[in-house]
């Protein structure tokens, strides 16, 4: 039997030439080039000003489409990795909650692809290096044109424009060989290492940050946040929360055996590399962090995926590059 789907993003993906690009057995790393005409404070200054208001309001969440004619084999996609248990990669490290609404470790991610510009969803974790966001593999890597994101910031707690922490701008990316090389969705997770805002402080210490729990169950009372375009064109961060489950036979089989989990939540575009949080409490802003937004499929309407946290996909990111 011959099967077709579409799958589609939600967020998006970025582009980049000539840089310092590191490999480290399943990590990618690429260090973000400072031209040699600028110092590194000018750089970064001139990324930030490069989100002019104008190319804010042009960002775009636009949904890339993935076609594929695949033969059904009776795999046992439904396999589980019984060894891998449950266990906290980093506790979470809340600080108290102000207005707006939602946790504000929370962002919004502005990019390029060459003179495109985008947006995705991203969230700060536990880390030493107090400059640590989480987001999609597809916010930082296009694995088409082989290019990672450029002008990436990061913007926590966004709302209308106004960022009640400052911007941050990417120093460095991390993201995985299998995202990069096979368009592998379980491994569809990044790090970007952020630099400091205006005013030198370290993200992490404005907002607090998510723990991260590897190997969670697949079923689960689940929060997602997001700043998906059809919520409030993307200016305000949206919600879904339910019990997530097992991505459907056919969705995982036809997205490259994708594991990972599903839920019931009408966000899109935009909403790409947000967090998955459970034990989420809704007083601290605070929770342990298990999966990214990652795509929809047209044989899931209504539904969205992420990949579950593990070892081979955030794990190795994570630890790589905690202490950078
Ligand atoms: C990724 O790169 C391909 C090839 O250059 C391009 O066609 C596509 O539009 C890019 N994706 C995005 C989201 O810009």
């Amino acid at each position: 039997m011959s099967l077709f789907a579409v799958l589609f993003i939600l967020g998006f993906i970025s582009a980049n030439s000539g840089a310092a690009i590191g490999s480290n057995s399943g990590v990618f790393h690429y260090e973000v080039p400072i031209p040699r005409s600028q110092t590194r404070h000018e750089y970064l200054r001139s990324v930030i000003d490069f989100w002019t208001p104008e190319r804010i309001a042009s960002a775009r969440p636009m949904e890339s489409s993935f076609d594929a004619n695949i033969r059904v084999s009776p795999l046992d996609i439904q396999e589980i990795e019984a060894k891998n248990t449950e266990r906290l990669l980093a506790a979470p490290a809340p600080l108290s909650l102000k207005a707006p609404v939602g946790p504000p470790a929370v962002g919004k991610i502005y990019f390029s692809f060459d003179k495109l510009t985008y947006m995705c969803s991203g969230s700060v974790v536990n880390a030493a290096n107090r400059d640590t966001v989480v987001t999609a593999g597809h916010c930082v890597y296009n694995n088409t044109a082989k290019v990672f994101a450029t002008n990436l910031i990061f913007m926590p707690h966004y709302e209308n424009n106004v960022r009640p922490h400052g911007t941050f701008p990417a120093r460095s990316i991390v993201t995985t060989q299998e995202w990069m090389a096979k368009v592998d969705y379980t491994h569809d997770v990044a790090v970007v290492l952020v630099d400091i805002n205006d005013e030198n402080e370290h993200v992490q210490d404005l907002t607090g940050a998510f723990g991260i729990s590897l190997n969670a169950p697949e079923v689960g009372t689940t929060h997602l946040f997001g700043y998906p375009a059809n919520s409030e064109k993307g200016e305000v961060m949206d919600t879904c929360n339910g019990q997530t489950a097992k991505p459907s036979a056919i969705v995982s089989m036809l997205s490259n055996n994708f594991k990972g989990m599903q839920i019931t939540c009408g966000m899109n575009g935009g909403s790409s590399g947000g967090p998955w949080i459970r034990s989420y409490n809704s007083n601290t802003g605070s929770g342990l962090q298990v999966a990214v937004t990652s795509f929809g499929s047209s044989l899931a309407p209504g539904k969205i995926h992420g990949p579950l946290f593990k070892e081979a996909n955030i794990g190795q990111l994570f630890n790589f590059a905690k202490n950078k």
